[in-house]
């Protein structure tokens, strides 16, 4: 056993009843720790590095419900932006979270205006299709999630900002966008891809994350559960270190950090995006770029770095999926001007039928096959995909809430009780799960992460 919590809660605390303070969660960016999740699964091979265009690698890193002036005025924020391209006209999809996750990596939320738990069918396909058919390399990073592939809906673990508190909720899955695909979490070689933050340590540790990666920091890392000076100061914890580590950020790696969607749902849906790294060419660093972008042109942008097919739905839709303008200039792809009244509100929720919204369900469409997005290649035909089903052939909307049912991708919340089986941390959930890690291999780094915890701890008495 750890014996952080004991520890911790043998301290002689008083606490005052306040937002959270940050703490770091482990002796630094690369050190294991059971608050980043369950032990690492081993690490992965390095992989042979397909050449793209402008890039080798993509990370992008997700933050939550932010507007984009908040974060503007922070002070990490401005660093961050002097040191790369500020993204002033970039556009969340919806509210709330979980379709916007879906939809960045699906190129659809599919009528979704929830944070349900969801299995979208294994006939519906994901850039993970796309990256795999030209042998890139990818992973999902998220902090906090007890073992890889973990499907369950939730999961909490010792607190460790609060040890008198009860156990916390620090990971999500409405915030890991590929494990609600069949297509990735039935295919055990991709459901093992999707890593804690302890493989992710391991795996930089090895030289050998992968080209594209999905990062998500816990709910209280990444802001949803606390503020954009909490998220900052993880920031300066976590990301400015590894900007400076050739085996995370070298002179081919492009960066987008994010935000899921905008705070003030009322009105449209812009967020704060900065592109950083080494990839960004010296001369265009402390920049804005004011071209129209969504999450779908973190599909298209892929998709025009590495010559892919697409998905033929919003990522080749050329109103919501613009490439970032140093890959298009690079790639020679011509953007719309998409200015003023021609930015589509994307703050509505609720209305949008599609195969997700069990107020309007239709069921799940083929892609337009005839679709040609920024890469160039065909659209991805998934195992089992009908394509004579399209928008045009399906039935008028059905209001299935209204006769108590629930639509067929729905999937029965089984949240923080269970870890799949070969789950890295020990099995069973809630609270003693995460902590139950005895490789004396990581014994060193478990030292350290005490003694972050206690200066943590240290900052909170202050
Ligand atoms: C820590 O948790 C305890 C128990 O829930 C609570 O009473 C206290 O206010 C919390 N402390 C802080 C600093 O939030
Ligand atoms: C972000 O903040 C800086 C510093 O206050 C300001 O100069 C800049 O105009 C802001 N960017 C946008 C797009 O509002
Ligand atoms: C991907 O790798 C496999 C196995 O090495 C190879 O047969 C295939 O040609 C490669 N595909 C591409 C697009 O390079
Ligand atoms: C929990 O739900 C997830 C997602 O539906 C699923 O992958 C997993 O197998 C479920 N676990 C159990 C034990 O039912
Ligand atoms: C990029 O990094 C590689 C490997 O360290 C180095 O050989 C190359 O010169 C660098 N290129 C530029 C443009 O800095
Ligand atoms: C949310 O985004 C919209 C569109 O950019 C912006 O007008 C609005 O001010 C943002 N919300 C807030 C409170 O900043
Ligand atoms: C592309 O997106 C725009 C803006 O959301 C929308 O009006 C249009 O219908 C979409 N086009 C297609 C073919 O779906
Ligand atoms: C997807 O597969 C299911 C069967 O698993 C099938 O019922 C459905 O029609 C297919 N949808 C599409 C769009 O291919
Ligand atoms: C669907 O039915 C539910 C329950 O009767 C109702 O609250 C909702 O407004 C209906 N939605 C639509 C779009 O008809
Ligand atoms: C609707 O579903 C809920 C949950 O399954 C059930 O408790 C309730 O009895 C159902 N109501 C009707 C009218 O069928
Ligand atoms: C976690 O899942 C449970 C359902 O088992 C739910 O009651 C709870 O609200 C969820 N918590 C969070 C923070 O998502
Ligand atoms: C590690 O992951 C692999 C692939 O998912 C799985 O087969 C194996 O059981 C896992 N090992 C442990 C110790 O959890």
């Amino acid at each position: 056993m750890w014996s952080l919590p004991a520890l911790l809660l043998s301290l002689p605390v008083v606490y005052a009843a306040q937002a959270p303070t940050f703490a770091p969660p482990s002796g630094g960016p690369l050190i294991a720790s059971p608050n980043l999740g369950g032990k690492s699964n081993t690490t992965l091979s390095k992989p042979t590095i397909v050449p793209g265009k402008q890039f080798d690698r993509f990370i992008q890193i997700w933050l939550e419900n932010t507007d984009f002036d908040t974060a503007n005025s922070s002070a990490t924020f401005r660093t961050l932006s002097s040191q790369g391209i500020t993204l002033t006209s970039y556009y969340a999809l919806t509210h709330p979270s979980e379709p916007n996750y879906v939809a960045s990596v699906g190129g659809d939320f599919f009528g979704m205006h929830d944070d349900d738990l969801y299995n979208i069918p294994a006939n519906i396909s994901t850039i993970v299709d796309l990256l795999e058919d030209k042998n890139i390399s990818w992973a999902s990073y998220q902090e906090s999630m007890p073992s890889d592939g973990f499907g369950g809906f939730n999961f909490s673990q010792p607190n460790y900002l609060n040890s008198s508190a009860p156990p916390y909720v620090y990971y999500v899955r409405k915030h890991n966008p590929l494990i609600i695909f069949d297509s990735v979490a039935n295919v055990p070689a991709r459901a093992a891809l999707q890593r804690n933050f302890n493989d992710f340590a391991a795996d930089v540790n090895a030289s050998a994350i992968p080209q594209w990666l999905f990062v998500t920091p816990n709910l209280v890392n990444d802001a949803h559960d606390t503020t954009i000076d909490f998220a900052s100061q993880w920031l300066e914890f976590w990301l400015m270190p590894l900007l400076a580590d050739q085996r995370f950020n070298d002179n081919r790696t492009l960066i987008l950090l994010t935000f899921d969607e905008n705070e003030t749902q009322t009105v449209n849906n812009r967020i704060f995006s900065v592109l950083l790294g080494g990839a960004v060419p010296q001369a265009m660093r402390g920049t804005e770029d004011s071209t129209y972008y969504t999450h779908y042109s973190s599909l298209s942008t892929v998709q025009a770095n590495w010559g892919l097919g697409s998905l033929g739905r919003g990522d080749t839709n050329k109103t919501m999926s613009n490439v970032y303008g140093l890959v298009a200039n690079a790639v020679g792809f011509k953007n719309e001007e998409v200015t003023g009244n021609a930015i589509p509100l994307t703050n509505i929720s609720g209305p949008i039928p599609g195969a997700l919204n069990s107020n309007a369900y239709v069921p799940f469409a083929a892609p337009n096959i005839s679709a040609v997005g920024a890469g160039g290649g065909p659209v991805f035909k998934g195992p089992g995909l009908n394509v004579s089903i399209t928008p045009n052939t399906l039935p008028n909307p059905v209001n299935l809430t209204s006769t108590n049912q629930t639509v067929p991708a729905a999937g029965a919340v089984n949240a923080t009780s269970t870890a799949p089986a070969g789950s890295t941390s020990g099995g069973s959930g809630s609270a003693s799960a995460g902590i139950s890690l005895r490789d004396p291999a990581i014994g060193k780094a478990v030292t350290i992460s005490v003694f972050g915890a206690i200066i943590g701890a240290a900052v909170v008495l202050l």
